[in-house]
């Protein structure tokens, strides 16, 4: 799924190489069992899995939103990074960091996240990719737990 999603959706925002390079950094099959991965949250319609998101609570950092393409568009990648915020302000934790490819980055903003910085990042195989580093702050959320 994870290389669907970037194949599909980052196309555009990336050249070709570049694209099967990211998609293939996760292309091995196998069994993880659910300790290895604590703070993963998936998306599943019926017995489908579409999508996950995962939370690095010491980093204070959203490390993966990724929404299977047949299904985007229909609020799942929101309910994931929805679940990943209220878990980091459940532990305390302020301020949320990701970073974002190119093509994620105004979904990314739609939630309040904001651009620090735009770099090069280089990928094991060498290929090196644009994203960007962005910053939400989630004291505001704590203070007022309606929103
Ligand atoms: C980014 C991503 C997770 C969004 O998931 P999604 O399920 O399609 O998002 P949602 O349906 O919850 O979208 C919420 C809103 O953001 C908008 N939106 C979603 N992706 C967007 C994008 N890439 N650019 C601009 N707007 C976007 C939607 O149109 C929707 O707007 P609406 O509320 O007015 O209808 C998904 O496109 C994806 O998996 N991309 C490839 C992987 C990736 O790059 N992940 C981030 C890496 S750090």
């Amino acid at each position: 799924m994870f290389s669907r999603s970037v194949r599909a959706l980052a196309v555009g925002h990336y050249a070709p190489p570049q694209i099967e390079a990211w998609a293939d950094a996760s292309e091995e099959e196998g069994w993880i069992e659910p300790e290895e991965l604590p703070n993963v949250w998936v998306a599943q319609i019926g017995v489908s899995l579409v999508g996950f998101a995962e939370l690095d609570p010491q980093a204070g950092e959203v490390r993966m939103v990724f929404v299977e393409p047949t299904v985007a568009d229909r609020g799942i990648g929101t309910r994931l990074l929805r679940r990943v915020e209220r878990e980091a302000a459940d532990r305390g934790i302020d301020r949320l960091s990701l970073r974002s490819s190119l093509n994620a980055v105004p979904f990314f903003e739609r939630f309040g996240y904001e651009i620090r910085s735009e770099r090069e990042s280089r990928m094991t195989d060498g290929t090196i990719l644009r994203i960007v580093d962005m910053e939400k702050d989630l004291s505001a959320r704590r203070e007022s737990p309606g929103r």
